[in-house]
């Protein structure tokens, strides 16, 4: 059902990656807080596995903070380092640079003992919409300066200095999302990273709303008022559209207005702080 990612694209990403890894010592796996697992494809551990790898759950804003703790003591039990962000323009600065400072000190501080001064190369990757090119801008912002084209570096590749020793890669490494389980696929689509015209919104929309009734009942019941516990999930988004006046021409709810625009919400992280996947 969930198709979005064609052979031929993935083929040309991973291609496109597999160029990039040569150049880099240093990976920073973003993944959204919200979904810290449907935003992550395993597959990637085996293509990076020679790599000194981070994972960065951004969006943490628009997540639930004590599961955001959860999963990074996952994710650190599994020996990934795993740190949380917030990249946009409101946050607080410098966030990414310490991240990125974290996740290269070993690196950097195995080449100091052995009395190499190597600069130490980082990209940033993650599937679509995790906020990859948001966080390259807060910390590359105006200072953009090309550092490439050097010997060995393939013709094009913009790099940015982000302190003496280290290098960021200005183009972020697109990954794929694996959407072979449904749950996980499901999480992915409620974030909006599946396109919708591909999916029966208001199917969609309804399952969403089951969730909210059962994770964070009290700031739906608060956001759409005639939404009640017990509901199944089409009553739901009746309720919503009721609560909002999509009433179309003799009277008909116009419950696919509704669910697009409780989709749209609930991205925004206007319904709640609330956490998709969950630690086992
Ligand atoms: P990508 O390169 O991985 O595809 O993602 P991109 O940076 O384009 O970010 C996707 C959306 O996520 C953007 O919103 C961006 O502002 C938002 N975003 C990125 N990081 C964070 C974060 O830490 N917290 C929150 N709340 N949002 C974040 P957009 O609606 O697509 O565009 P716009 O609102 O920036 O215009």
């Amino acid at each position: 059902m969930l198709v979005q990612w064609y052979p031929g694209h993935m083929a040309k990403a991973k291609r496109l990656l597999e160029e990039n890894l040569k150049l880099i010592d240093i990976v920073l796996e973003i993944v959204d807080a919200r979904a810290p697992k449907a935003t992550r494809n395993p597959d990637f551990d085996a293509l990076f596995a020679s790599k000194h790898r981070a994972l960065i759950l951004n969006k943490s804003d628009l997540a639930d903070p004590h599961e955001t703790k959860k999963w990074i003591a996952y994710y650190e039990a599994a020996g990934i380092m795993a740190m949380d962000c917030v990249a946009v323009s409101s946050a607080k600065r410098n966030r990414e640079l310490e991240l990125i400072e974290l996740a290269a000190r070993e690196k950097v501080d195995r080449l100091r003992e052995r009395g190499i001064m190597k600069t130490v190369r980082v990209m940033v990757a993650g599937i679509p919409n995790v906020g990859k090119s948001t966080f390259i801008n807060r910390i590359a912002g105006a200072a953009r300066t090309q550092v490439g084209d050097r010997p060995g570096i393939t013709k094009g590749k913009q790099w940015v200095k982000i302190t003496p020793y280290l290098d960021l890669l200005d183009t972020p490494g697109l990954l794929w999302p694996k959407l072979e389980d449904e749950a996980l696929a499901k999480h992915l689509a409620f974030l909006g990273s599946v396109r919708d015209d591909v999916l029966d919104v208001e199917e969609l929309a309804s399952q969403l709303l089951l969730l909210l009734m059962e994770r964070s009942e009290k700031a739906l019941v608060a956001r759409y008022k005639a939404v009640e516990p017990g509901m199944d999930g089409a009553e739901l988004l009746q309720s919503v559209a009721k609560s909002r006046g999509f009433v179309l021409s003799g009277g008909v709810l116009d419950t696919e207005r509704a669910a697009r625009i409780m989709l749209d919400e609930f991205r925004a992280g206007k319904i709640a702080k609330i956490t998709l996947d969950r630690v086992e």
